[in-house]
């Protein structure tokens, strides 16, 4: 137990209600150890403004959802009737409803942001390695997030991309039919799916998510902040003990971050007065149609946040399976005979290599669209160990290494749009040859990350007074 601390009797009311507090628990020692006495690089630039951000939007969400479930009934004969009833006739419940449409967007924008910040900067590279599979599992469950909650007003798309996604479970072999049985409580998408749904998204996954992000600030406070040069700011201390580079948080960036909420605001309500279904991508037209099971929409498309991901899934095709069996041959044959490996290891490569493709050839290639669409997802936990480039930040790669990186998000974006257009014979085509350039960029990171030439990184973090 901490020493008990004496005040003044001299000292304001306010101090010996701080004294007294922090005698019993530690406030004013976290307010130092996260905001005062957090220092953090001095050259933070616009990336940084996102994780802030995050945090917006992440209050917004709960906040509009608890008056959101006011009014809101998790009866799918209902369901329907009672959005628009918040829509029509509570007072400012358009508003609240149009907040958390748009914020549910707004959280994937800023997300991937701070995700592609964490990309360029190296930001998942040694001791940030928690910090960035705890920023994973956050993606994961937004993803659980957003999708429950999109079948909650139980529209045509509410009703039929559930029953899309959840009928992709189905294609997992042996226990698939059974999981998605489980998953939907009935043998389609029905009553009993809407509450399990209603009962996750309110409860069970946002307590999660909360839990995650409380980790996620711990990890990050626990090793301290990079920056956009890489550059550890705790190698180099002042005779204070404080890094050299380092500015407290609080004030400094928390008056920083007030502009980018700013922006952000603008840009938010913005859409929410004037444009909150952004033309379709926000909120579906087809959304705005009562779920109907006995009538199918023409074309069935996720959200856009989902829409990458669902190109990938679309993309594996039985052609696409042939192909990826091919390139694992072709990558067997380079380890047997291009690589120094011992012969136990060119061994097992070729066995494993030989079983992945009799697996690739016995299921279904809908199985594997599955497994594709899920491995895109979880093979951002492995970037760590994946990357193995001499330097953190992009600024001092090689400049042919800026160009995949732009290869990269041109191509997630190209996927992004296809999965949003009905199937198409190009449109297949090009998700295919991005679906593999999404792995490929992964996969060889160990190999490609540390070839060409590096810039030498400074001592000390670039930054000009502005
Ligand atoms: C609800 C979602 C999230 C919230 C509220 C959140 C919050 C934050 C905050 C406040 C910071 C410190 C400020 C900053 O560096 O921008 C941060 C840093 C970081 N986050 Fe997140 N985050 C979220 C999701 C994610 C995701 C999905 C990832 C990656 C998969 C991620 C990876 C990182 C990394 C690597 C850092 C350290 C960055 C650096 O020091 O350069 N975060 N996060």
């Amino acid at each position: 137990m901490a020493e008990f601390k004496e005040i003044s009797p001299h000292a304001s009311n306010a101090e010996k209600l701080l004294n007294w507090v922090d005698n019993r628990f530690p406030l004013s020692k976290m307010y130092k150890e996260h905001l005062s006495e957090y220092y953090a690089p001095k050259n933070f630039n616009f990336f940084y403004f996102f994780g802030s951000l995050a945090i917006l939007v992440l209050v917004i969400q709960i906040l509009t959802g608890i008056f959101l479930v006011m009014h809101y009934k998790p009866d799918a004969a209902i369901a329907f009737a009672s959005v628009e009833y918040i829509m029509r006739d509570v007072p400012w419940g358009w508003l609240i409803r149009y907040m958390h449409s748009t914020g549910a967007s707004a959280f994937f924008i800023v997300v991937y942001m701070h995700m592609f910040r964490g990309l360029i900067y190296g930001s998942y590279r040694k001791p940030r390695e928690l910090v960035w599979i705890f920023g994973c599992a956050i993606f994961l469950c937004l993803m659980a997030e957003a999708f429950m909650g999109y079948l909650l007003p139980w529209g045509q798309m509410s009703y039929w991309g559930a029953q899309v996604i959840v009928n992709l479970f189905s294609a997992i072999p042996f226990i698939g039919p059974d999981l998605a049985l489980l998953i939907r409580g009935d043998y389609v998408v029905g009553d009993a799916t809407l509450n399990r749904f209603f009962s996750f998204h309110v409860i069970a996954v946002p307590l999660v998510l909360l839990g995650l992000v409380v980790a996620h600030i711990i990890a990050l406070h626990e090793v301290g902040s990079n920056n956009p040069d890489g550059v550890e700011i705790k190698a180099t201390k002042g005779p204070d003990g404080h890094p050299l580079d380092g500015i407290p948080f609080h004030p400094y960036y928390t008056i920083h971050d007030i502009l980018g909420v700013t922006v952000f605001l603008l840009v938010f309500t913005s859409i929410i007065f004037f444009a909150p279904e952004v033309g379709g991508y926000f909120l579906e037209y087809n959304n705005f149609i009562p779920a109907d099971p006995l009538k199918t929409p023409l074309h069935i498309a996720p959200v856009w946040y989902f829409t990458p991901y669902y190109s990938m899934l679309r993309a594996t095709t039985d052609t696409m399976v042939n192909v990826l069996s091919l390139i694992a041959a072709l990558s067997a044959a380079f380890v047997v005979l291009k690589t120094t490996l011992n012969t136990k290891g060119k061994a097992i490569t070729v066995i494993g290599v030989a079983v992945l493709i009799v697996l690739l050839k016995t299921f279904d290639a809908k199985f594997w669209g599955v497994v594709v669409m899920g491995g895109a997802v979880v093979m951002l936990f492995f970037l760590p160990w994946l990357d193995h480039s001499p330097v953190k930040s992009i600024r001092y790669r090689p400049t042919w290494h800026k160009a995949l990186y732009a290869v990269f998000v041109v191509f997630f974006v190209v996927l992004g749009y296809l999965g949003i257009q009905p199937p198409s014979e190009v449109g297949t085509l090009i998700a295919q040859i991005g679906t593999i350039y999404y792995f490929g960029f992964f996969l060889l990171m160990p190999w490609w990350t540390q070839l060409g030439k590096f810039k030498q990184v400074p001592d000390r973090v670039t930054f000009e007074a502005h």
